[in-house]
């Protein structure tokens, strides 16, 4: 049987081998303390579980893929209060079965496989699926390695590329660093994205997680009617509900269109009990803050250890993600001596194409207070 070599030439998706590796920590008998997938443990709140419930009719119907008005209407009103922006519920979002899915399948409205043109940028380092994305709808992935502050300049970019370029993708706050981009660096990435007629995808899943200021989307850059720019929100870490899958797409109305039609092939649709879920889970910023707070202390307990033994945590601002340098330059070599008393981190390299995040590892803040006290003081004996 002849299958799609891609399959065969891609590294493993990285989440697999962190479950392989937690499954041999366990089944040697060893604690495990998992800063592996960005998958937090606290639950989901209570009202959001109830509504999910309660929507659970006797008969469930297809959902449609545009979704009932109601999730699209409490986003619309989430973005106003969080970003100031108006958006058309009617026209300008699409709930998605979460992020993931929908930057998987967001080249497909972009790229032609015949045509010379059809590159996708992405961050390298960076969340793994822009570029599988990308080869899985025939374009040509182009990692954009990040450095220093780990702020992605897409405007340095040669021109060559950028004509060639029908993709462009962003992401802050960033996986794996925690870096934000400025309303600055947005205006600038909005620009030369249209200057070269590039859709401007922004990956906005972190943007409910940070400690010190709110960071900014796109959207606020990109002007009534948002052209050429779509922004995709997740309510997996805002909101504690990775298991639930939603998600939800928005910005350019042409586009949004398009991108309806395309969905509509393979039925990409949330649940509608998911999405009644969604509607309360967007239109409620308590949690949310909750939630910042837990993370805060969590990252505070951490920070307060790497500087303590001289660990340098770089561009880590939001996101629950901690950017280490590790000891010796080697992130995998790290990540394996933290393994030895049960520590769970991912080498930098899992995340890039590119051999450029090497020195690094990240952790998830994943594990509640206490067991990160626990991991600090196992930390030590490896120090
Ligand atoms: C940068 C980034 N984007 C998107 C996602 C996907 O999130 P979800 O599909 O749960 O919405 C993740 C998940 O970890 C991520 O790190």
């Amino acid at each position: 049987m002849r299958l799609n070599p891609l399959l065969g030439r891609l590294p493993t998706y990285p989440t697999l081998v962190l479950d392989q590796r937690r499954a041999s920590l366990i089944a040697a008998g060893l604690p495990v303390f998992d800063f592996g997938v960005g998958d937090p443990t606290e639950p989901t709140p209570a009202f959001i579980r109830k509504e999910m419930q309660g929507n659970v009719a006797d008969n469930c119907r297809y959902p449609s893929v545009r979704g009932e008005r109601r999730v699209r209407e409490a986003f619309a009103a989430y973005a106003y209060r969080r970003f100031g922006v108006t958006l058309d519920p009617d026209t300008q979002l699409l709930p998605s079965s979460g992020s993931k899915e929908a930057i998987f399948h967001l080249p497909l409205l972009v790229l032609d496989p015949a045509a010379a043109d059809r590159t996708v940028v992405f961050p390298d380092p960076g969340y793994s699926v822009y570029q599988r994305g990308a080869l899985f709808a025939g374009g040509i992935a182009y990692p954009q390695v990040l450095s220093g502050d780990f702020v992605q300049r897409v405007w340095e970019l040669p021109e060559q590329l950028l004509q060639h370029t029908r993709l462009l993708w962003i992401n802050s706050p960033h996986n794996p660093t925690g870096a934000v981009m400025s309303h600055e660096d947005l205006h600038r990435t909005v620009e030369t994205c249209r200057r070269y007629n590039i859709l401007l995808a922004s990956d906005e899943c972190y943007a409910d997680v940070w400690f010190e200021r709110p960071p900014a989307s796109v959207l606020e850059v990109a002007g009534p009617g948002a052209e050429g720019v779509l922004a995709i929100f997740s309510l997996s870490k805002r909101s504690g509900m990775t298991g639930y899958r939603t998600g939800m797409i928005a910005g350019d109305t042409r586009v949004m269109a398009l991108l309806h039609s395309l969905r509509v092939n393979p039925g990409l649709a949330p649940q509608d009990f998911v999405n009644a879920a969604a509607a309360v889970a967007w239109a409620d910023d308590q949690h949310a803050e909750e939630r910042r707070g837990i993370f805060s202390q969590k990252r505070k307990v951490m920070i307060d250890f790497f500087r303590e033994v001289g660990l340098r945590v770089v561009a880590s601002e939001a996101s629950f993600y901690l950017w280490v340098e590790a000891p010796g330059g080697d992130g995998q070599a790290y990540a394996e001596r933290l393994l030895d008393v049960g520590i769970m981190v991912n080498p930098g390299s899992m995340f890039a194409v590119t051999p450029s995040a090497r020195p690094y590892i990240r952790l998830a803040l994943v594990p509640d207070v206490p067991t990160c006290h626990a991991a600090v003081s196992a930390w030590r004996t490896v120090l």
